[in-house]
């Protein structure tokens, strides 16, 4: 039987192309999303894959958004935690609403979520979790303090968990991408993003959420086994550790 996957903020960007790839390659796919109805419909229309709606920085929205999963779809096998926003501006000039934002749907939100599936994946002996971090969580970057942060959060937890499971056939990494032509990358101001950051990127452009959601799908599959606590970087070559 097709292994289940659950793709948070699957229905956008990077988690869109994630949640596609999955299918495309087999597996039985739930999308999440929070806040756009009409993006989530029009996503669902035209893939197929069953859209959840609930918040991922909430835990009793998490609790519930997953049993919900459950109920259609069976277990959770395979966990991409991607759903995450920005809120960017010098940290002098950071609210503490900004702060929070950020890290509890890019942080707050793997405890959340992984927190309701990590049982059932430990009882059969079989997981797959992928957390999607950034460059931006690696090296830093100029007005995004908290999503920095956040984002080398999501490192730290990711080889925590691979520790705590690696006897249980789970397997816990990270996927770090660059500068992707996603909603997100596009909201940064244009001078900034033609000017400071493509100069940059070595490849010399913007990556597509195909080519992250490429390494998701390696990451997944039955073969990575061995492979737990680490980190891809898809960048295009911008930081190199
Ligand atoms: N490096 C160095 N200096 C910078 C800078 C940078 N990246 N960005 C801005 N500055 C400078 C400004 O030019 C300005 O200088 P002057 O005063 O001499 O003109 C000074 O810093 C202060 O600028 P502001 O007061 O205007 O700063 P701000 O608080 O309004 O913030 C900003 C501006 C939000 C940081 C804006 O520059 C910006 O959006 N930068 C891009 C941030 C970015 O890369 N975000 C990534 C989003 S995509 C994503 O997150 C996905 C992923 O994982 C990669």
């Amino acid at each position: 039987m097709a292994r289940t996957a659950l793709v948070t903020g699957g229905t956008r960007g990077i988690g869109a192309a994630i949640s596609t790839a999955l299918k495309e390659a087999g597996y039985a796919v739930a999308a999440n999303y929070h806040g756009n109805d009409e993006a989530a419909h029009r996503f669902r229309e035209a893939t197929g894959i069953p859209v959840f709606k609930f918040d991922v920085a909430d835990y009793e929205s998490s609790r519930r958004g997953v049993a919900a999963v459950e109920a259609e779809l069976g277990p959770i096998d395979i966990l991409v935690n991607n759903a995450g926003i920005t809120r960017d501006t010098s940290f002098h000039k950071m609210t503490p609403e900004q702060w929070r934002a950020v890290i509890s749907t890019n942080l707050d939100s793997l405890f959340n979520v992984t927190r309701q599936v990590i049982a059932g994946m430990r009882d059969r002996g079989f997981g797959r979790i992928v957390n999607i971090s950034s460059i931006n969580g690696q090296k830093g970057q100029f007005g995004q303090s908290n999503y920095s942060a956040a984002k080398a959060g999501v490192l730290g937890f990711t080889k925590a968990l691979a520790l705590e499971n690696a006897k249980k056939g789970i397997t816990v990494n990270a996927v770090a991408p660059g500068y992707i032509a996603t909603e997100m990358v596009m909201a940064v101001p244009e001078k900034v993003l033609r000017e400071v950051i493509l100069p940059q990127i070595p490849v010399g452009r913007l990556g597509q959420p195909e080519e992250v959601a490429r390494c998701v799908l390696f990451l997944v599959s039955e073969e990575a086994g061995f492979i737990t606590g680490a980190t891809i970087t898809a960048n295009g070559g911008q930081y190199m550790i």
